[in-house]
């Protein structure tokens, strides 16, 4: 958002500054209220995996925030190795979900279980898909680590605009092997590139869940 102030002068990053200034007056004394916190943290606190979505679509400019927020990520040596490939299309994304559950019996009958558990399919009625996909160019040993953080910006980015998510690594499925490569020609993977992690999005078909406890033993304080 652009503000005009008097003589015609422009402060385009008024907005940007006041969410600052808002960040620095965060208290920080423990169990505060939670009304007090700032935004970001409120969705680093609040955002959970969904896996029971309504199908309903999202808007295209919504998708567009939200892969913005993606390419925003850090990367080593700033070498953004990552194509984010969005699929919209709900047909294509439920023919895709059989596909996977079909290889996903033979390959790993346990996992297949496990989502037969959770409702017997992949991608739980997902209105679309964020494929991350991975470019060989990167620094070898970061390039999943990057994709990753890719994918924790578009489920935190999706988490601010209402749009609930989960990651999805069980998408790999549909890029093994021979039927994989055809896949990835399919959805438009630039050569060479491979599946890294994908994010699942939509609207949840039923109140959100709470997510994960956090386990406060594991970050380790050296004094
Ligand atoms: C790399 C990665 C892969 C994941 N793959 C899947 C998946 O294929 N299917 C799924 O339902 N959840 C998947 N998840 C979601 C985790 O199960 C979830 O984040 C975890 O249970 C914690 O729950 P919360 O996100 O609600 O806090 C994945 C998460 C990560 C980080």
């Amino acid at each position: 958002m652009v503000y005009e102030v008097k003589g015609g002068w422009i402060l385009p990053n008024l907005e940007r500054f006041l969410t600052k200034l808002e960040q620095v007056s965060v208290p920080t004394i423990p169990n505060r209220n939670e009304a007090q916190m700032n935004q970001t943290l409120e969705v680093i606190k609040t955002r959970y995996s969904c896996r029971t979505f309504d199908g309903a679509p999202i808007p295209e400019q919504t998708l567009q925030e939200i892969a913005h927020a993606g390419l925003c990520a850090p990367s080593a040596k700033n070498r953004q190795p990552w194509r984010i490939i969005t699929l919209s299309d709900k047909a294509l994304i439920d023919e895709l979900d059989a596909n996977a559950m079909a290889r996903m019996a033979i390959s790993s009958p346990k996992d297949h279980q496990r989502l037969m558990d959770r409702g017997g399919t992949l991608f739980y009625n997902a209105s679309a898909i964020m494929f991350i996909a991975k470019d060989p160019a990167g620094i070898a040993h970061y390039i999943d680590l990057d994709c990753g953080i890719v994918a924790s910006h578009l489920t935190l980015a999706a988490a601010s605009l209402g749009v609930d998510s989960v990651i999805c690594g069980f998408a790999r499925v549909l890029f093994d092997g021979e039927a994989g490569e055809a896949m990835k020609q399919r959805l438009g993977f630039p050569p060479d590139f491979d599946f890294s992690v994908s994010v699942l999005l939509g609207f949840s078909d039923r109140p959100a869940n709470p997510p994960h406890e956090p386990d406060p033993n594991k970050a380790i304080t050296v004094s």
